[in-house]
């Protein structure tokens, strides 16, 4: 029997397709908030929440106004520019509200404290450009977000906060944890919080980082808030990895992954923003005009080294 060539290059590219091993990302990498009521009361304005180790205090509407950055210790870091403190209505949201007027970033965004200026200009214009663009197969409202802000956002802005979140000191806020079984999680604020009823269930093959304290992560308090459960054996599987001779992170990322240069520091960083990052360099998502050189890596990658390698940098100090 003769087959059509149509039909024959048809069926070799098909099989080709199921061939080429494809990295899924996975839908738990991005915990996402239950649905919102329809009509929610609007929130307090008038009574004021403090926390135990600071003097300021911000009634519950101030804690959601995406034009002010809850600044709980002011004394911590340098005046921050207009742009990080407040950003610029309508559409620049304040950068200081998601990555924290020190730029320690929380697990739902990115940690930018210590990160080189110039590093940060790039990024920002290949996320404006859509070179780089989120890695969620369904979305994920806070990089959504994060895209639709640099639209608007000024050259003179991004310099003023890029020369801004680069002078910050990075202080870890995730400790990572190996473990075999997790408390099974809720979602608060776009992170994992354990839920109250106690039950477990196995880690398997994820990396899963939750806040130990799901009121000060609503209250968008600084400080170390996070834990990262990661499969048993990651870190050191992770150390391996970033080691190897020739090819390891280290080569470029530098002696403790703190960074050389224009190439971004990787210790005491978010493991789940690392993993995302890994797996958008793997998917084609993040393509900006320096990646080319974290393509060849992650080439060489799976899920489970993507894990040890997040595992591992995320464990170090910065
Ligand atoms: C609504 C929340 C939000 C605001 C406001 C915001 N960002 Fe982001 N930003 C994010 C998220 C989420 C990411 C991670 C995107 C991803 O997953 O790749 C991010 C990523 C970044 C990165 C990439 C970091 C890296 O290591 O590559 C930079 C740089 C950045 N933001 C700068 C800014 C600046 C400057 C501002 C203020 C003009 C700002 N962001 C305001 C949410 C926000
Ligand atoms: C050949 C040099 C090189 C090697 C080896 C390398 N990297 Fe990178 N890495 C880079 C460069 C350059 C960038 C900046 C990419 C960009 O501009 O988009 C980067 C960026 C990253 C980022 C994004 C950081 C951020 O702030 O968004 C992560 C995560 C990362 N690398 C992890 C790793 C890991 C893990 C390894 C080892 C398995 C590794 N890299 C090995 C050069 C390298």
């Amino acid at each position: 029997m003769r087959l059509p060539l149509a039909l024959v290059l048809c069926l070799l590219a098909a099989a080709g397709w199921a061939q080429a091993p494809r990295t899924e990302v996975p839908d738990w990498l991005f915990p996402r908030n239950p649905p919102a009521p329809a009509n929610p009361p609007p929130a307090d304005d008038t009574k004021p929440i403090h926390l135990p180790n600071s003097d300021a205090a911000f009634t519950a509407a101030q804690l959601l106004n995406r034009f002010s950055a809850p600044d709980w210790h002011p004394a911590a870091h340098t005046p921050m520019p207009e742009v990080v403190a407040h950003g610029r209505p309508p559409k620049v949201f304040a950068c200081g509200f998601c990555h924290m007027p020190q730029g320690q970033g929380r697990p739902e965004n990115a940690p930018l404290a210590g990160l080189p200026a110039q590093y940060i200009i790039q990024q920002v214009e290949d996320l404006k450009s859509g070179a780089r663009r989120g890695v969620a197969v369904n979305g994920y409202l806070p990089t959504d977000l994060m895209i639709e802000l640099v639209q608007s956002l000024t050259a003179e802005d991004l310099k003023a906060a890029a020369e801004y979140f680069a002078a910050q000191r990075m202080t870890p806020r995730t400790r990572v944890v190996e473990t075999v079984r997790v408390r099974k999680m809720d979602v608060v604020g776009w992170v994992y919080a354990s839920s109250t009823s106690g039950a477990t269930e196995p880690l398997d093959e994820r990396l899963l980082e939750m806040t130990q304290a799901a009121e000060l992560h609503e209250r968008r308090a600084d400080g170390p808030l996070y834990i990262a459960y990661v499969p048993k054996g990651s870190i050191a599987r992770g150390k391996t990895l970033a080691h190897a001779p020739g090819t390891g992170c280290v080569a470029c990322h530098g002696e403790g992954l703190r960074g050389v240069g224009l190439i971004p520091p990787l210790a005491g960083r978010s493991p789940t923003y690392i993993l995302r990052q890994l797996l958008g360099f793997k998917t084609g998502a993040r393509a900006g005009a320096t990646s080319g050189p974290m393509q060849a890596v992650v080439a060489q990658l799976q899920l489970n080294n993507m894990i040890d390698a997040a595992a591992y940098a995320g464990s170090l100090q910065p």
